[in-house]
């Protein structure tokens, strides 16, 4: 049996158990996925250790992804991204490497959640609001798959600092968010607003439009004011849900080098969510 987890402080809400576990039961692989809560400081013991004990494959969340960079031989994405959610210890246990790969599935989770929903990204004009970690995942995901991208954040100068290191992209505050949006085709909200209150949105409806993709990171609730509006003003939504589900199947993929079974771990995702 192979053994596959998550670290990350807290974890207890984490919704990657059942979504994995419905992966392997889908295509009969022996395998479970667990949690475990290190100490926040403690990424680069937990990772060691875990590969130590024959772990196959580490999820990472907050607090650290970051951390985690320094545990890893980092993928040329996660180094840009500066963030490490996916670990894969199959290059440590066929000798081929010192350290394990360290992958960013968040960007992909960007990516497929879009083109799950037949978005274009090539081309157009894509609006990411957020410089955190998810932010800094969707504008390497979003220039990388060919989009000119805005990065707006409440803290200015954080935007101009990710934008200088996205290919092609300019960064800002809020001032001009709206005027942004109103001009882009995509928009991705990674900010936790309209998380913690459900009447919160991070982009004003007035500037919502049917030739608008919005991706919202945020999946508690499912539907969030911002997904409401833009449904509303006749722009095709997707909600967090995808992109959780999308950095999930990614990290399936690399770890067990199958073709994840989408549906299925979509279906266990969707029932938790529930
Ligand atoms: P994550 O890794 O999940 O992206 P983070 O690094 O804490 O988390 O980033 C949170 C993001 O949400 C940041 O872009 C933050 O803006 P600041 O850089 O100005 O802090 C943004 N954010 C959080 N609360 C916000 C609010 N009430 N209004 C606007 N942006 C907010």
């Amino acid at each position: 049996m192979q053994v596959y987890g998550l670290i990350g402080n807290p974890v207890g809400h984490s919704l990657s158990p059942p979504m994995h576990e419905a992966g392997y039961g889908s295509l009969g692989i022996d395998a479970r996925y667990v949690t475990f809560e290190p100490a926040p400081d403690d990424a680069a013991e937990a990772i060691e250790g875990a590969g130590a004990l024959g772990v196959a494959g580490l999820n990472v969340t907050v607090p650290f992804k970051q951390d985690a960079l320094e545990a890893v031989d980092p993928a040329p994405l996660a180094e840009r991204i500066g963030a490490v959610n996916t670990v894969d210890f199959a290059p440590v246990r066929e000798g081929d490497a010192d350290r394990p790969r360290g992958h960013n599935t968040d960007a992909a989770g960007v990516k497929r959640a879009f083109s799950h929903h037949d978005v274009e990204i090539d081309g157009r004009d894509a609006v990411v609001v957020g410089a955190g970690g998810a932010g800094r995942a969707a504008a390497f995901a979003l220039a990388d798959a060919g989009a000119a991208v805005h990065v707006a954040n409440r803290t200015a100068e954080r935007a101009v600092e990710l934008a200088e290191a996205v290919p092609g992209a300019t960064g800002a505050g809020l001032d001009d968010l709206g005027d942004r949006v109103a001009a882009a085709d995509v928009l991705v909200n990674a900010t936790s607003v309209g998380m913690d209150d459900p009447d919160a949105t991070p982009v004003p409806a007035e500037h919502l439009h049917g030739d608008l993709a919005v991706l919202d990171a945020v999946y508690a609730p499912i539907e969030t004011r911002l997904l409401r509006e833009a449904a509303d003003a006749g722009a095709t939504t997707v909600d967090g849900a995808w992109m959780l589900l999308f950095q999930g199947v990614e990290a399936f993929e690399i770890w067990t080098g199958a073709d994840a079974p989408v549906e299925a771990m979509n279906a266990a995702l969707r029932a938790e969510l529930e």
